[in-house]
């Protein structure tokens, strides 16, 4: 079986890469290296002894895109480009919207005109909008309360893919929800290393660790929660990938969602703590005023992606930051 993996070369897609090569399958990665760069390829054949086909182009481009899926005969496309961080969505909507939806919608022109009639998207725990403090489950309403236009391409996108799917009913789609990915892999070759400045707090923690970033701010300490720091579901990132192999197995006509999470919360400070007891190192940090948009307790129901993929998140927030750890010391040598 042939994939493409669109944003192969960024944190979660390499990680997925990795698997898919570990059990297989045959693996080609289209990126633009926006927000990644091109020597993932050569850790991602470090770990696996396989370097994939890389095809620098830009989704935008659909006469690049056109293309490839006219010169190559892929069984399956796992979508993972798009761009992610949610403070500058706000500041440039429109790049948001032109970038991963039109990105999207040029992806889905050319899967149907070439019939490659399974994708997975990469779609996010915050189409659930402001539902603070329930667990989550497919069936729960999605699109209301999203706070930022990064939110609402993901809510988008799923509409389209349920409307493209009506239209084309031999496609099968999965759309896995992702609660918030953290660690790297265990070989620490791979981990999240973004271009620009990151928003999301295991990457502030990295840099604050590395003196790249003097402090960590934490947004609010009066959630209500047993420290007052916000929780989420933090999610190993391998564990996240091997979702992706889960779904592949168990792929199905028509659009089948799934959330892919832990069920359980951890929270902001309690994330530092096991940052410092791990690295035994002191982690500067001060508590600043809530962030607009944030949930004091967002977790999943992961409970249909266990029953129906068979799939299950086994590694522990421990294994995430020692895994994190381990990718830091490779990026210092
Ligand atoms: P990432 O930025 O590391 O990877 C995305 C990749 O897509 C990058 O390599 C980037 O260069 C590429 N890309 C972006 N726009 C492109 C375009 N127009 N053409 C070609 N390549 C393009 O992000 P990630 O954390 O690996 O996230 C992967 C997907 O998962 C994204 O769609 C993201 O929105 C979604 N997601 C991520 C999280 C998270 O917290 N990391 C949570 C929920 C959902
Ligand atoms: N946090 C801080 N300081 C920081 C960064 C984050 O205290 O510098 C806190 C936040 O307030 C929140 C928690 O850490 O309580 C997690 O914040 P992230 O920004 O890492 O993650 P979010 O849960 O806000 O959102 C992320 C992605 C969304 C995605 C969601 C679920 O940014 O796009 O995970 O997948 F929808």
């Amino acid at each position: 079986m042939k994939i493409l993996l669109t944003g192969g070369t960024g944190y979660i897609g390499s990680h997925t890469a990795v698997e898919l090569i570990n059990r297989g399958y045959t693996v080609e990665i289209l990126d633009n290296l926006f927000n990644s760069k091109i020597t993932t390829l050569d850790n991602i054949e470090e770990i696996t002894h396989t370097k994939p086909i890389f095809h620098q182009i830009d989704l935008l481009d659909i006469t690049s895109l056109d293309r490839l899926f006219k010169e190559n005969k892929y069984d399956l496309v796992i979508h993972f480009a798009g761009l992610k961080a949610v403070a500058e969505s706000i500041e440039k909507p429109l790049k948001y919207y032109h970038n991963n939806i039109t990105g999207t919608l040029n992806l889905l022109h050319v899967m149907q005109k070439y019939s490659v009639a399974k994708l997975i998207f990469s779609s996010s725990a915050t189409v659930y909008g402001d539902q603070d403090g329930v667990k989550l489950t497919e069936t729960n309403q999605t699109g209301l309360g999203i706070t930022n236009p990064y939110g609402q391409t993901k809510y988008m996108i799923e509409q389209i893919l349920k409307d493209f799917s009506l239209a084309n009913p031999d496609f099968s789609i999965t759309i896995l929800r992702y609660f918030n990915p953290v660690g790297a892999h265990s070989s620490g070759l791979i981990g999240e290393n973004p271009n620009d400045i990151p928003n999301n707090l295991m990457p502030i923690i990295m840099k604050v660790s590395t003196g790249e970033i003097p402090e960590l701010s934490i947004y609010g300490d009066d959630y209500d929660t047993p420290d007052g720091t916000g929780m989420r579901d933090f999610i190993h990132v391998v564990d996240l990938a091997k979702g992706h192999v889960a779904a592949i197995n168990h792929m199905q006509k028509g659009v089948s969602t799934y959330n892919l999470g832990t069920g359980k919360t951890t929270s902001v400070m309690t994330m530092v703590k096991t940052f410092e007891k791990a690295s035994g190192q002191s982690l500067p940090y001060k508590i600043v005023p809530r962030r607009p948009g944030d949930l004091a307790k967002v977790y999943a129901d992961p409970s249909k992606a266990e029953r129906e993929l068979n799939w299950h998140a086994d590694l522990t927030i421990e294994d995430a930051i020692q895994d994190t750890l381990r990718y830091l010391s490779h990026q210092a040598h």
